[in-house]
């Protein structure tokens, strides 16, 4: 549906007789935001670096409040989700924009299930790759390569093709990440086993071995279930922006996620959960703290207290809230009551958030600081975090592709403010 502007914005630039008029549209909740796609015309860009204050698109999927701490996934609060939905429940919904009937949920269910194998030749790939790699370097390589398999497909402007596309990538993403995982340990690759849960696959893919079961706990499941849950999408963030860009111009939706994947790798987004548990071990005692205060608060050191911190929430992450208490459940059924980890993060995450500095800038624990622990605990180690993350977010990925995909829409072009040399002549290299 096209927007209609509620208001106008009036914008007079010095020395120019006739001011500009930009349209003002409201959204469902939220800011208001000014359509500034005429100014190219007027002779004028807007300069917003990092897209600090740019809305990129149009979406109905979610919404954050980031100054309440408010997370909306198709109107429903993270919080409700959390307690009593579940991941795959949550992906129907972040497609389909509705929750299931109880017939449509069974049917989606056992669609994921009946699709989480690969392809057999696709196990080729991952002999190509150092058993020291890192999974994230496979799961690009390897989601990308789901392209070269999937050729019935890959019309984006079909939408039968999408939606086969979606549950394509949302049942072998946990095939793909556990194989990574088997691969950098030298066992077996684990089949999946479709009588299992979503969560429940994952943990026999990663645990199991030909020779014996993984008995699965139920705590475990759960936590294992919500951590996908907790990530599952969060709005326009830059690996999803990555995925919507790669998107825009047509490329297919397995090359778009594994763009995704790569984008979410690094330490300020998806690595963030991996480089949580570095830190720690880093600091290494809670009596250490304090060092390591300092040195996230002085401007001429690099260092920053990972897990905290995010561009859209100046409050508690409510993501992280629902965390703490997963991390609770599980270091309890799991036996481990003085988790020197865990005391550390507690400890760690008290003194910032009576810290003046980190009151004023508003940093909190984001959904990552707790994360780590609770995989930790699991047994997962700590390259997987942000394969986990990855797998979690596919849904959303898929979603925001397959919105902007549904719609009216534009190549991703940003433009820039031009600081380089200004015209000159070649200059023959005799005369240099
Ligand atoms: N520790 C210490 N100082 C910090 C931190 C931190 N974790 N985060 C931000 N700051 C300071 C920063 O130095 C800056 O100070 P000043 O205004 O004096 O220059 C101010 O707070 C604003 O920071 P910014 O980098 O301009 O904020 P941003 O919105 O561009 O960055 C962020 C957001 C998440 C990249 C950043 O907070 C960060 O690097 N956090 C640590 C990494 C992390 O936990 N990332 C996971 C994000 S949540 C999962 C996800 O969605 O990907």
């Amino acid at each position: 549906m096209a927007n209609e502007a509620t208001k106008t914005a009036t914008l007079s630039i010095d020395g120019e007789a006739e001011p500009i008029e930009l349209p003002v549209y409201q959204g469902a909740e939220g800011p208001n935001v000014i359509d500034v796609g005429k100014l190219t015309a007027q002779g004028y860009f807007t300069y917003d670096p990092g897209f600090v204050s740019t809305a990129s698109c149009d979406s109905d999927i979610t919404y954050i409040d980031g100054d309440q701490g408010i997370l909306l996934h198709r109107g429903y609060p993270i919080e409700q989700l959390a307690e009593h939905s579940n991941h795959l429940e949550l992906c129907y919904l972040l497609l389909n924009g509705e929750l299931p009937s109880t017939e449509e949920n069974e049917r989606f269910v056992s669609t994921i299930k009946n699709h989480t194998m690969v392809h057999e030749q696709l196990r080729r790939f991952y002999s190509g790759f150092r058993r020291d790699a890192h999974p994230m370097a496979i799961m690009c390589g390897v989601t990308g390569a789901l392209s070269a398999f999937y050729h019935d497909s890959l019309d984006i402007d079909d939408s039968e093709h999408r939606r086969i596309t979606a549950h394509r990538l949302i049942a072998k993403i946990p095939t793909i990440a556990a194989m990574s995982y088997k691969y950098s340990t030298g066992q077996p690759f684990i089949y999946p086993r479709n009588d299992l849960s979503y969560a429940e696959n994952f943990l026999q893919m990663m645990f199991a071995t030909p020779c014996e079961d993984y008995e699965v706990s139920p705590t475990i499941a759960k936590a294992m279930d919500r951590i996908f849950l907790l990530h599952a999408d969060h709005e326009q963030n830059a690996s999803t922006s990555t995925v919507r860009l790669a998107g825009s111009t047509g490329a297919n939706p397995f090359a778009c996620i594994a763009a995704g994947i790569a984008a979410l790798w690094g330490p300020a987004h998806g690595g963030a959960n991996e480089a949580v548990l570095n830190m720690l071990d880093e600091i290494g005692s809670v009596k250490n703290i304090d060092k390591y205060i300092k040195k996230a608060k002085d401007k001429d050191d690099p260092f920053r207290i990972m897990g905290f911190g995010h561009r859209v929430y100046k409050n508690y992450d409510p993501r992280a809230k629902v965390m703490q208490q997963t991390c609770h459940e599980v270091l309890e059924e799991l036996g481990v009551e003085d988790d020197p980890i865990l005391e550390m993060a507690q400890a760690l995450e008290k003194i910032a958030l009576e810290d003046e500095y980190f009151v004023e800038k508003r940093l909190y624990p984001n959904v990552d600081f707790y994360s780590g622990i609770i995989l930790k605990a699991i047994g997962i180690p700590v390259e997987m975090f942000t394969v986990i993350f990855a797998t979690g977010r596919t849904p959303g990925w898929i979603a925001h592709w397959n919105e902007m995909i549904s719609g009216p829409y534009k190549i991703g072009r940003p433009r820039q403010l031009y600081k380089g040399a200004t015209k000159r002549d070649y200059e023959p290299l005799a005369n240099r």
